[in-house]
């Protein structure tokens, strides 16, 4: 059998820049060869991705934070076993846009849910499983919340209606409120500081190669690429 792949993961705030540097290290290590899979929560599968649109989509109201809660883990359980394990065991690089660090940070930081039902959820249905590493790209909740909300203003405004312009249409998370993701900041942070070995924190302030330089060293070091 080959040998278990690695698994890296991404977060940050929204307008953090993730998806421009998962784009570009999977573009660097299949320059190198490797075997790598892009793939994002909630979403990923067939499944995850139904349960995407019900919890980003700026017409659903009143779900509780629990629901939100139950729906992101139910999605990532799909995720870990239709999608991430198979890829693993296979030896592939999995890249994943957003995990389980996303529901601490959001709901048990943003939504005040505490970080121990995360946890307790995430060993029961996610076998808790762990990224080899995770890319935490940090600016101030400002410039990451404006890009965010300038992004979906370009799209709405030009009228696009590609598939993914409706997608960057939809996200109910980019309409709260600065204290929330001042929140959602401040635990991933804590995230960063309990697990130093795995949670690298990028400065995301930079030019977007800039970012990708700052990746890709720690790439080539942790995981001996
Ligand atoms: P997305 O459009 O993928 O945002 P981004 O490109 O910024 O990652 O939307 C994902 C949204 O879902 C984002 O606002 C964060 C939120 N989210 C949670 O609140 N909890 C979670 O567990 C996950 C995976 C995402």
């Amino acid at each position: 059998m080959a040998a278990r792949g690695k698994f890296i993961s991404f977060e940050g705030l929204d307008g953090s820049g993730k998806s421009t540097q998962v784009e570009k290290l999977a573009r660097s290590l299949r320059a190198h060869g490797l075997q790598v899979i892009v793939t994002r929560e909630p979403g990923g599968t067939a499944a995850g991705e139904k349960i995407r649109e019900v919890l980003l989509h700026s017409g659903t109201e009143g779900l509780s934070p629990f629901t939100e809660m139950a729906l992101m883990f139910a999605s990532r359980a799909q995720h870990v076993h239709e999608v991430i394990l198979p890829a693993l065991a296979e030896g592939r690089i999995v890249l994943c846009d957003r995990f389980t660090d996303s529901t601490e940070a959001y709901q048990g930081g943003g939504r005040k849910l505490g970080t121990k039902p995360v946890l307790e959820l995430h060993r029961i249905l996610c076998g808790n499983l762990q990224p080899d590493v995770t890319f935490l790209l940090d600016n101030e909740v400002g410039f990451s919340v404006e890009r965010a909300r300038r992004r979906n203003r370009n799209v709405k405004h030009k009228g696009a209606r590609t598939e993914k312009a409706a997608e960057k249409d939809e996200n109910r998370f980019e309409q709260e409120n600065r204290a929330f993701f001042g929140r959602v900041r401040h635990a991933y942070l804590a995230i960063a500081v309990r697990e130093p070995q795995r949670v690298h924190v990028i400065n995301a302030r930079g030019t977007p190669n800039e970012t990708h330089a700052a990746i890709m060293g720690l790439v080539r070091k942790k995981l001996k690429i």
